[in-house]
């Protein structure tokens, strides 16, 4: 039985001109009374994809794929029908019923709706006795800790906070008082029969059939948006290592995994008021961020970020999300991973990095909400992050920096809808990979460029291994050398990718991979050029002109924004002539008010220093 009436899909498919939404993946051309260009089904060369509008069907005379507008996004984005018909149906502004239900159906709607009050109560009653074990002689040990990580009273509340004794039977016996089924109790997850664990020598006393599940742990209800609580997680105060940290709820009919964010219910209103909301990775981030103000923060609890977290975010969330993670290289990993669920969700979002080392916890109770705002204010939108990202990790040579094109960038910004960002993203990711634009333009709109490296290498490489240390490159290795703890934050603030002398990038590469050490060796540095270059570096080295500077990782940031200024100025400029030679006049347009902006920026006229 079809959930969406036939009619209504035909309505849907009506009322959607094919070849707009195509054109949001593919570059299309109007050819006769085709429009043509590039099969996203197979690789090739020349067109042979093709959308009739009149017909409104698609068909590639390369690979013989064919269908209507509901196929080729079910074919491309591999999602089900109904998924389909129902995003294109919003699309179009036509209105789908909700399915009706048998009676069968709708008796077994009325008992798990029941079953879902009945859970609902229980969560609620359990969390009070929480919050009241916190408050009691007993939550002491629960109070002082909360106090040590300086959370206050106001975030307690806000956050119903609480404290689960130590021993095994506090809530068994609290649960039982209140003749609370121990089915549902076992079903929540709060309490596990004793027979389903082995037995061991730390295992509850056997006087209860049940035992609990949090002990000596501080708790943090996960209260819905709506201001339901529908599960919980405990860290524990235990400092023993073999005791997890972090323990939460098993899923329930009343929680997914993945599918919440925690502090959610405590941040809506600060979102949609500041229009923006901030993402950090624990717990304990999240509530001292409140305790400081920017009361926007909300955590995945407990797992990388999931697509269905995105989504609800995005519908509290007015303009932009900021990832905001630990400064280590799992935050920075979580970060790009994350990238794409973003686009795909179309949501802006920046990344915000933090000190090598801090989590956000750590680094707001020390610089307080304007620290934070300040690094807010340098967050990369973080397809650009995504690609530094990326590039770092690639070893920098063309035929590597071009695979990383094809293979990684260029399958995530292709995800970008709208056409205007997408080209953004396009001269921004040629400005990082130090490729030609153009080059970059084909490969976006799926060509394929692996053919032309050799041709590529010639345009963007010095001439000689030889060839001069350009002055930004000698004012980086200055910096660096009376500041060497710089060395590693050269790759996550992406500065390896203004660096073109390939020698010195790779050396540079090297020692930004030792975090052990953070000795900055000049001789060594030196060693890895060519003699003729040797004279120069060591000379910058030495020069101690950076010694007196009192934020050294702003310096180095203010040498790479300028070099990209000019060379994003550079870029577009040529952009420019070209779109004067093909008579492109929105084209044109849009390239000289970039210009402008781009020059308003480097004369300090903007703020976007
Ligand atoms: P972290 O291990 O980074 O902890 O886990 P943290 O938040 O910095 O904890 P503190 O500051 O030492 O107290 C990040 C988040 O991942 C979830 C928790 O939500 C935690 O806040 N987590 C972690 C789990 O769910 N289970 C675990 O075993 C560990
Ligand atoms: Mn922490």
């Amino acid at each position: 039985m079809p959930l969406i009436p036939e009619e209504k899909i035909a309505e849907t498919r009506e009322r959607t001109n094919i070849v707009q939404v195509i054109s949001e993946y593919v570059s299309l051309r109007k050819s006769g009374v085709n429009h043509k260009g590039l099969c996203p089904f197979h690789a090739e060369k020349s067109p042979s994809f093709n959308v009739n509008e009149a017909k409104q069907i698609y068909h590639c005379f390369g690979c013989g794929k064919s269908g209507d507008v509901i196929r080729f996004v079910m074919e491309h984005d591999g999602k089900p029908f109904l998924d389909v018909v129902r995003e294109l149906a919003k699309r179009a502004g036509v209105d789908l019923p909700e399915p009706e239900r048998s009676p069968a159906a709708e008796r077994a709607r009325q008992r798990s709706e029941s079953d879902r009050a009945r859970m609902l109560q229980l969560h609620q009653l359990v969390c009070d006795f929480f919050r009241a074990e916190l408050a009691s002689a007993r939550g002491e040990r629960g109070r002082a800790y909360l106090e040590k990580r300086g959370i206050g009273s106001s975030v307690r509340e806000a956050f119903l906070l609480g404290y689960a004794p130590p021993g095994w039977d506090a809530l068994v016996r609290f649960l039982e008082v209140k003749k609370i089924p121990a089915e549902l109790c076992e079903r929540a997850g709060l309490v596990r029969a004793r027979e389903n664990i082995p037995r061991q020598p730390e295992a509850p006393p056997s006087k209860n059939s049940h035992f609990d599940l949090f002990r000596d742990r501080v708790i943090f209800p996960l209260v819905n948006p709506q201001g339901e609580v529908i599960a919980f997680g405990g860290r524990t105060l235990d400092a023993d290592e073999r005791t997890p940290k972090y323990i939460n709820s098993p899923e329930t009919l009343l929680y997914k995994k993945g599918e919440n964010l925690y502090g959610l219910h405590a941040a809506k209103g600060a979102i949609r008021k500041s229009g923006r909301a901030i993402l950090v990775e624990g717990n304990f981030d999240v509530l001292m961020m409140h305790e400081k103000g920017l009361s926007e923060t909300v955590a995945p609890m407990g797992t990388a970020l999931t697509p269905s977290q995105v989504h609800l975010l995005h519908r509290y969330t007015p303009t932009k999300v900021y990832l905001y993670l630990d400064g280590d290289n799992a935050g920075y990993a979580a970060a790009a991973r994350d990238v794409g669920t973003f686009l795909d969700e179309e949501l802006l979002s920046y990344v915000a990095l933090l000190p090598q080392g801090e989590d956000p916890d750590t680094f707001v109770a020390q610089h307080g909400r304007e620290g934070v705002e300040l690094l807010l204010s340098r967050a990369r939108e973080s397809v650009e992050y995504f690609c530094r990202y990326a590039w770092n990790r690639s070893g920098g040579s063309v035929p590597e920096r071009v695979k990383l094109l094809e293979e990684e960038a260029a399958p995530l910004i292709r995800k970008v809808k709208n056409e205007t960002a997408r080209r953004r993203y396009a001269e921004q990711l040629a400005l990082v990979l130090d490729l030609p634009l153009d080059t970059v333009g084909k490969v976006l709109r799926g060509g394929r460029a692996a053919a032309s490296v050799s041709t590529i290498a010639k345009a963007v490489e010095p001439a000689t291994a030889a060839a001069k240390l350009l002055p930004h490159e000698l004012e980086l290795v200055a910096l660096c050398a009376d500041h060497p703890q710089l060395l590693t934050r050269l790759r996550p603030l992406g500065v390896l990718a203004v660096v073109r002398h390939p020698e010195l990038r790779r050396a540079l590469l090297e020692l930004a991979e030792r975090t052990d050490s953070v000795k900055f060796n000049a001789n060594g540095l030196a060693e890895a050029l060519d003699p003729a270059l040797r004279p120069s570096l060591i000379e910058a080295a030495l020069s101690g002109r950076y010694l007196g500077v009192s934020d050294p990782e702003r310096a180095l940031s203010a040498i790479v924004r300028k070099v990209q200024g000019s060379e994003v100025l550079e870029q577009l400029k040529k952009a420019l002539s070209e779109a004067r030679a093909a008579g492109d006049p929105e084209e044109i347009q849009r390239l000289n008010s970039r210009i402008n902006e781009l020059n308003q920026q480097r004369l300090g006229l903007k703020s976007g220093n």
